[in-house]
């Protein structure tokens, strides 16, 4: 559909939820989706600024994407950055009346387009052991857990889950040093703190 066309579209039906780039002037926007979704530890403005110098040229590491409705209202986004060869699910967030929608798994299948051009062999994300709803819908795409961050979400020092999702058959690999693996009873081992929503 052309854009045009994809406008056309939202107009007549403004229930209708696009997805496209996430560009500078979204950040005000997505600031409020941040804070009403993530209220105990919001990325701050500065680092939307700084992802987004990561995107859009010739060695961009990172990529980002909106959801706004037939109205114009961004009620979604997500973000991934790949480096050599490994794609990292940095944030995703739908609003509360657009969530159960299907909109995340919308989002999330973007991210994933997005690591295959970037030719990503696999795609880590962490997310908080208690967002099981989260988890799941990685689950539902074959995301599978590997390890544990203690205290990566700060201040609450609360432990992050990561998965990881191969996209090709490639050994198991974990980056940085930091993921502890899994134990037997499930429970969390090892140090590192972060500030990536997944
Ligand atoms: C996690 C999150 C992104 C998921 O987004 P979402 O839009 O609710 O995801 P989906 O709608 O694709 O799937 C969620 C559920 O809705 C169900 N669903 C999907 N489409 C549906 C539809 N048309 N009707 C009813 N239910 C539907 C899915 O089966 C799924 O059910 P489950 O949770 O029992 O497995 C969203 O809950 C969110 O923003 N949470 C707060 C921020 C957050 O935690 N982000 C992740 C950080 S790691």
């Amino acid at each position: 559909m052309t854009g045009t066309a994809r406008t056309r579209a939202a107009a007549a039906d403004p229930g209708a939820v696009t997805l496209r780039e996430m560009r500078w002037w979204d950040i005000e926007p997505v600031m409020a989706l941040e804070e009403e979704l993530f209220p105990e530890d919001a990325w701050s403005r500065g680092m939307f600024w700084s992802e987004l110098a990561g995107a859009r040229h010739p060695a961009a590491t990172r990529t980002y994407v909106v959801a706004e409705d037939g109205t114009g209202r961004l009620v979604g986004y997500g973000g991934l950055a790949a480096v050599s060869g490994t794609g990292d699910v940095q944030t995703i967030g739908v609003t509360g009346g657009h969530q159960g929608t299907g909109l995340g798994a919308r989002l999330l299948s973007e991210l994933l387009r997005k690591a295959t051009a970037f030719e990503c062999h696999e795609v880590l994300l962490e997310v908080r052991v208690d967002n099981t709803r989260a988890q799941r819908l990685y689950e539902r795409f074959g995301f599978e857990p590997i390890g544990f961050r203690r205290g990566y979400y700060q201040p609450g020092n609360v432990d992050a889950l990561v998965m990881r999702l191969s996209t090709a058959d490639a050994p198991a690999a974990v980056p940085g040093t930091a993921v502890s693996p899994l134990t037997p009873d499930g429970s969390p081992q090892g140090p590192l703190q972060g500030n990536d929503h997944d």
